[in-house]
C-alpha cells in the first residue's frame, strides 16, 4: 500500500525521508521516489522496486546530497502498472510543482482529459492530475496555497496529497480526505509529515492528525490548520509508542513478534483501563451496539458474549460494512465501535449513522489520534503498540481485554475481584501456550498439504474459531470456514472428508461434551480432525491434539486464539507467503 513522508527543517532531507520511508516499507510497495528543493530547483529520483534500488540509483546520479525540503513516496500500483514513470512523486510541465498521493482520485478520467490538451502528462497515474491542476491554479492565482487549495477542492475520492513547489520552498502543502495523515514535530529540526505514524518514531512522538477536509500549511518553525479557509486549532499528541515497538527485533516477522507480545499486552491493555475506569462515564442506555470489521468485529462477537453473560446487558454486534443501511436503530443505546487503525472507511461511516441518531459512541482504538478516536465521545485505548504486520494478532487480544473488562465494569460490584484477578493470571497461560510453538509447526507442515479447512466451535469458541478461520485464510491462503460446531450436521458436514481438515476448539467449559459430540461425528466420517482442547480431557480420535493450560471458562479465547494464530502463522510460512504483507491486503482499510 502506498506510503508518504515529507520533511522541512534543518537536517538533511534525504537523510529523514529515506529512513521514514524504509519504516514504511512493510506495507508493500512496488516503486519508491523522492523530490527534494535544492537552489530552487526540484531534482527528483524514482525507481521501480525496493528502497535500496532507490538509495542506489539516488547515489549514481547528480542528486543534491543536502537539502532542507523534500517528500518521498512508496507506491502501490493501482492506475498504471509499477514503472519508474509512475512512480511518485509526480511534476506538472514545468517541473516546479511536486506531488505525491495515497488513495484513488475517482473524477481522474474527466480531469485529466481536461487538462491533456494543455499538458503534457508523463505517466498513466490518477495522482499526476492534481499536479497540473495545482500548476493551472498557480497561473490564476499566484499563490501556491491558494492554487493547492483549488487543486484538492476539484477532486473526488479519497486522498492525501502532499507537495511542494520550488518557487516557495519554505513550505510543504498536505490535505487530507479519507486517507490518513499525520504531521510530526520535530521540536527544533523542524516538521514532518507521514501517512503512517510508526515512520515518525525514529524522528519523534509528537504528533497532530489532520481530519477530513483539512489542508495544513507545514513550515520549518510552524504548522496551520485551516479547513475551508479558516483557521482549525489543534494540539499535538503524544504517541504512547517508541521506535523499538515498530521494528521486527530479531524476529523473522512482524506478525510472530507481536504474537509473542501477547502477554504483555494483556498486561498493559489491564493497566491502562483500570487507569481510567474512574472516569468510565457511559450515561443511561438500556442495549449496547457493537460493530467493527474483519478481526474487530470477531472481538465484538465475544464482547457481546461477556457483557451479556456478566453484565446483563443485551447486546447487538452488526458488521460496520451493513450496520450503515439500517433503517432503524435503537435510540438509548450506548454505540461501541472498535478498530484497531481508527481509520476503517466503513467503521467510520457507521459511527456517523449512530451519531444522526443522536448515540453516544465509545471506541475501543490502538492508534490514537486516528479519526475515529477524535469522532468519538469517549475512547478505551487498546494500548497493543504498534501493529505493523497486516494480520491483526495482539491488538485482537488488546480489544478482548477491554472488553472483558468492561462486562466486569458494568456488572456491578459482587463478581469484581475475582474477575479481575482470573484475568491477571492470563498473561503466563498465554507465555505456556506460545512454548507450543514448535509443536504448532510440526503440524503446520501437514496443514499446509491442504487445500480446505473447517473451523468449529460452540458458544465462547465460536467467535474464536472465526478469528481462526480469518487468521487461515488471511495469510496462508488456505480457504477455511467456520461454522458454530452445533451448525454442523445441518449442511458443512458433507464437506467432511479425508482431506478436509477440521479444527475443532473445545476447551473445557459448559459446551465441551456437546463440541466433542460433533467432533465424533466428524472423526467417524474418516474427517481429519486437530482439537484444541484443555489439558487432562479424554478425547480420542482425533488426528492431532493440542493443550492448553486450564483456565476460567469465560477467558479461554485468550488461550485458544494464539493457538489458531500460531497454526495459520507457521502454515503460510511453509508455504512460502509473506505474511506481514499479504496478498491484496492492506493494514487500514479507507475505501467503503
Ligand atoms: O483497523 P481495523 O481494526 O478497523 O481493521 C478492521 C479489519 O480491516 C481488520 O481487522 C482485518 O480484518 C485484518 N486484516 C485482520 O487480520
Amino acid at each position: 500500500m502506498c506510503g508518504i513522508v515529507g520533511y522541512i527543517g534543518k537536517t538533511n532531507a534525504l537523510h529523514v525521508i529515506i529512513p521514514s520511508l524504509q519504516r514504511l516499507e512493510y506495507r508493500g510497495y512496488d516503486s519508491a521516489g523522492i523530490a527534494v528543493i535544492k537552489d530552487g530547483e526540484i531534482r527528483l529520483a524514482k525507481k521501480k522496486g525496493k528502497i535500496s534500488e532507490l538509495i542506489s540509483f539516488v547515489s549514481r546520479i547528480d542528486f543534491p546530497t543536502f537539502s532542507r525540503v523534500g517528500i518521498g513516496h512508496t507506491r502501490w500500483a493501482t492506475h498504471g502498472p509499477p514503472s519508474d514513470n509512475n512512480a511518485h512523486p509526480h511534476l506538472e510541465c514545468s517541473g516546479k510543482i511536486a506531488v505525491v498521493h495515497n488513495g484513488i482520485i475517482e473524477n481522474f478520467s474527466e480531469l485529466r482529459k481536461k487538462l491533456e490538451k494543455n499538458h503534457k502528462f508523463t505517466s498513466e497515474t490518477d495522482t499526476e492530475v492534481i499536479a497540473h491542476l495545482i500548476e493551472d491554479a498557480l497561473k490564476e492565482v499566484g499563490s501556491f496555497e491558494k492554487a493547492f487549495e483549488f487543486a484538492v477542492k476539484q477532486l473526488e475520492g479519497t486522498f492525501a496529497v502532499v507537495s511542494i513547489f520550488s518557487g516557495e520552498p519554505d513550505r510543504i502543502l498536505c490535505a487530507r480526505y479519507k486517507a490518513p495523515l499525520v504531521i510530526g514535530l520535530w521540536d527544533e529540526n523542524g516538521n514532518l509529515v507521514s501517512s503512517d505514524i510508526p515512520s515518525l518514531l525514529i524522528f519523534t512522538k509528537k504528533i497532530i492528525p489532520l481530519s477530513d477536509g483539512e489542508i495544513a500549511i507545514v513550515k520549518e518553525n510552524s504548522v496551520e490548520i485551516k479547513k475551508d479557509g479558516f483557521r482549525v486549532e489543534r494540539q499535538p499528541i503524544e504517541v504512547p509508542w517508541d521506535a523499538q515497538q515498530a521494528e521486527k527485533s530479531g524476529f523473522k516477522h512482524f506478525m510472530l513478534k507481536e504474537i509473542y507480545e501477547q502477554p504483555h499486552v494483556v498486561v498493559d491493555t489491564t493497566a491502562e483501563f483500570l487507569s481510567r475506569w474512574d472516569e468510565l462515564n457511559l450515561g443511561e442506555f438500556q442495549k449496547i451496539i457493537i460493530t467493527g470489521c474483519g478481526t474487530s468485529y470477531h472481538a465484538g462477537l465475544l464482547g457481546k458474549l461477556w457483557i451479556e453473560h456478566i453484565a446483563k446487558i443485551p447486546v447487538e454486534v452488526d458488521y460496520a460494512s451493513e450496520l450503515r443501511y439500517k433503517d432503524y436503530i435503537q435510540k438509548n443505546s450506548l454505540f461501541i465501535a472498535i478498530s484497531q487503525s481508527g481509520e476503517t472507511a466503513d467503521t467510520l461511516e457507521a459511527v456517523r449513522r449512530a451519531k444522526e441518531e443522536g448515540l453516544k459512541v465509545v471506541s475501543l482504538v490502538n492508534v490514537l489520534g486516528s479519526t475515529l478516536s477524535r469522532e468519538s465521545d469517549f475512547v478505551l485505548h487498546t494500548n497493543a503498540g504498534p501493529e505493523i504486520g497486516v494480520a491483526a494478532t495482539k491488538t485482537f487480544l488488546s480489544q478482548i481485554t477491554v472488553l472483558y473488562l468492561l462486562a466486569v465494569f458494568l456488572s456491578g460490584q459482587s463478581r469484581k475481584s475475582k474477575m479481575l484477578y482470573d484475568i491477571q493470571k492470563v498473561p503466563e497461560k498465554i507465555e505456556e501456550v506460545l512454548a507450543l510453538s514448535d509443536f504448532i509447526y510440526e503440524i503446520s507442515e501437514d496443514v499446509s498439504k491442504l487445500k480446505n479447512a473447517l473451523y468449529l466451535g460452540r458458544w465462547i469458541s465460536y467467535p474464536v474459531v472465526m478469528e481462526g478461520a480469518l487468521k487461515l485464510k488471511e495469510i496462508s491462503y488456505i480457504h477455511a470456514e467456520p461454522y458454530p460446531a452445533g451448525e454442523m450436521k445441518h449442511g458443512p458436514i458433507a464437506l467432511v472428508s479425508p482431506s478436509t481438515l477440521s479444527v475443532f476448539v473445545a476447551p473445557r467449559d459448559r459446551v465441551f461434551k456437546k463440541t466433542i459430540s460433533n467432533l465424533h461425528e466428524v472423526s467417524a466420517r474418516h474427517g481429519k480432525v486437530i482439537l484444541i482442547t484443555t489439558k487432562n480431557t479424554d478425547v480420542k480420535d482425533v488426528w492431532k491434539k493440542i493443550e492448553i493450560p486450564d483456565v476460567e471458562e469465560f477467558l479461554s479465547p485468550f488461550l485458544t486464539v494464539p493457538v489458531l494464530q500460531l497454526l495459520a502463522y507457521h502454515t503460510a510460512t511453509i508455504l512460502g507467503h509473506d505474511v506481514d504483507q499479504p496478498r491484496n491486503l492492506a493494514k487500514s482499510v479507507t475505501v467503503e
